[in-house]
């Protein structure tokens, strides 16, 4: 049990699936630190189960997926105390190298600052067309803290990145959508729908070619292209000694369901 979030493993038909739920609607999930503590531990969870093959994040409530880092907690805290603790680092170390499988955000709301940064942490984002994305964060007199200037540069590119950085403003649904930072808009009824749906179209892909293409795309990421064709090709090389590849392949010529092992 956890304080903050709520975990659901999901039944068929969106078997090997689990739902973790911000859960402070009260404060728009704002993100503290039991928020990231409850957060590693499901998401280690997650990771440690065979029988869970995707995750989906979302928000609680119906306005917000996170209104960012908890301004209440961070108001009075000393400089020294960000610093010592490398205060932010544990998110992406946990959330994003540690977690190998896949995971999908379905932003239903605000994304703000922390909010907006931990939908980016997400292998992709499926949002609702009533999400809001931005990095307000220049109006408390700071700064992103846990990826923003980074990912969403990445993301959206420098002119749109800077902009709203530099200017606090919300991007919509539709324009995320046309900048690249979201895969997908679906209506805000249907967001939990469709997301459950794309992760349990996941879950049933063979596991092990789940976690070799996500370690390649991220490549895309985090390297050059000489680089990460080289990565590519080694990943695609081991699948290619893998049962389910042989499985894969034979399945096909029998026309056939393919059964997965997982190695
Ligand atoms: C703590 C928050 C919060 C936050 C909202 N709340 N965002 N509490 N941290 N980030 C709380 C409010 O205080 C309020 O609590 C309740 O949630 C409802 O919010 P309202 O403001 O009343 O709602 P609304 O008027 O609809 O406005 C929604 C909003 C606004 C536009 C999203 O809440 C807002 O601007 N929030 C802050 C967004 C932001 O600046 N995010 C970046 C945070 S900094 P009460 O108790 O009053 O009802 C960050 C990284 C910083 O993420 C890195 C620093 C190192």
């Amino acid at each position: 049990t956890y304080e903050t979030i709520t975990v659901e493993q999901r039944p068929e038909p969106h078997g090997a699936v689990t739902l973790i739920t911000l859960n402070r609607p009260q404060a728009l999930n704002a993100l503290n630190s039991q928020v990231l503590e409850d957060l590693i531990a499901a998401f280690a969870a997650f990771e440690a189960d065979d029988g869970q093959r995707c995750a989906v994040l979302t928000g609680s409530g119906d306005k917000a997926f996170a209104a960012g880092a908890d301004i209440k907690e961070m108001a009075d805290k000393p400089a020294a105390d960000f610093y010592l603790d490398d205060f932010f680092a544990r998110w992406t170390s946990h959330l994003v190298k540690a977690t190998r499988k896949p995971w999908i955000a379905a932003v239903n709301g605000f994304a703000l600052g922390g909010g907006c940064e931990l939908a980016m942490m997400a292998d992709f984002i499926i949002a609702s067309d009533k999400a809001k994305f931005g990095q307000p964060e220049i109006k408390l007199g700071v700064a992103p803290g846990m990826g923003g200037s980074q990912r969403l540069t990445r993301a959206v590119g420098k002119a749109k990145a800077m902009e709203m950085c530099l200017t606090g403003r919300m991007m919509d649904a539709a324009e995320a959508e046309r900048s690249g930072l979201v895969a997908r808009v679906v209506p805000h009824e249907s967001l939990l729908d469709e997301a459950l749906k794309t992760a349990a179209t996941i879950a049933a892909m063979p596991p092990m070619a789940a976690i070799a293409n996500k370690e390649m795309v991220n490549a895309a990421f985090e390297t050059t292209l000489d680089q990460g064709l080289v990565v590519e090709r080694r990943i695609f090389q081991i699948l290619a000694g893998s049962e389910d590849k042989a499985e894969g392949m034979a399945a096909f010529v029998e026309k056939r369901e393919g059964r997965w092992k997982g190695r």
